[in-house]
């Protein structure tokens, strides 16, 4: 068995008196694409800081690749899609870009950075500072910055938020490519058919543990609508 690309192991996470995480379990193959779900407050964002070294559990560890999360190779291997955007809105998005690349040392900076504007469709706009991007746009170049440095696990904290039906298609189409090409994904999403059309697992996290842990294959869109609601129930975690 190859190492997985990410161990969590009895991962706890509390913020004083509030509970986010419950002894979460769960084992990610390299290349596979999971979907975590769960409704508003139910530990999803707090789950992936915890993968993504942002935040430390209260209990409990977690492995990319077999080592810890603040590792520096993991840097590399990683990239981050969530609410905060990691963009200069004083330069262009070129010029971010530029920056970006630096710090992971890419060769071939120049024809990586005309990829990625081409694939999120932002050529046109890349010498305009990112300031004045609308924010459909702004997510767009924040998704070419995730890809950049071709990371073998993405982390994505609701992407398609803010984004049109054009940008949506065009995600979806992005993530599917960077699934053909092996990475592994781990995405947190209120869209149940966008992650039917895309993931291979499903995880769904009420009561702050994880209550379903499915193969998407083996379950119709009917069945993973009911084993939705029946597992959040009518309890609200927020
Ligand atoms: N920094 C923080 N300080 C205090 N409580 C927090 C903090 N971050 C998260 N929480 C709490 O942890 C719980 C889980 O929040 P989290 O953001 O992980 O939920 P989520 O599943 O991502 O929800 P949403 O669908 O709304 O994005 C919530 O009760 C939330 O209030
Ligand atoms: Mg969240």
């Amino acid at each position: 068995m190859s190492v997985p690309a990410l161990q969590v192991d009895n991962v706890s996470k509390d913020f004083g008196r509030i509970i986010a995480l419950r002894s979460v379990n769960l084992s990610v193959n390299p290349g596979e694409f999971v979907s975590i779900l769960g409704r508003n407050g139910a530990g999803k964002t707090t789950l992936l800081n915890i993968i993504s070294g942002v935040s430390r559990p209260s209990e409990g560890s977690v492995l990319l690749f077999g080592t810890d999360p603040s590792d520096h190779d993991n840097k590399a291997k990683l990239a981050v899609i969530s609410h905060e955007m990691f963009l200069y809105g004083n330069l262009t998005a070129v010029e971010n870009l530029e920056y970006y690349a630096k710090i992971y040392e890419l060769a071939d900076a120049t024809q990586r950075i005309q990829e990625v504007l081409n694939d999120v469709e932002l050529t046109h706009r890349r010498f305009d500072l990112v300031s004045t991007y609308s924010r459909g746009m702004t997510q767009r170049l924040t998704i070419a910055r995730a890809l950049l440095h071709q990371p073998a696990l993405l982390l994505l904290d609701e992407p398609f938020t803010g984004l049109d039906q054009h940008a949506i298609g065009m995600l979806i189409s992005l993530l599917k490519s960077q699934k053909e090409l092996g990475r592994t994904i781990i995405l947190t999403t209120h869209d149940l058919h966008t992650a039917q059309e895309l993931s291979d697992r499903y995880v769904v996290i009420a009561k702050h543990r994880i209550v379903k842990d499915g193969v998407m294959a083996e379950t119709s869109p009917d069945v993973l609508r009911s084993e939705f609601f029946s597992a959040i129930g009518g309890e609200d975690d927020s």
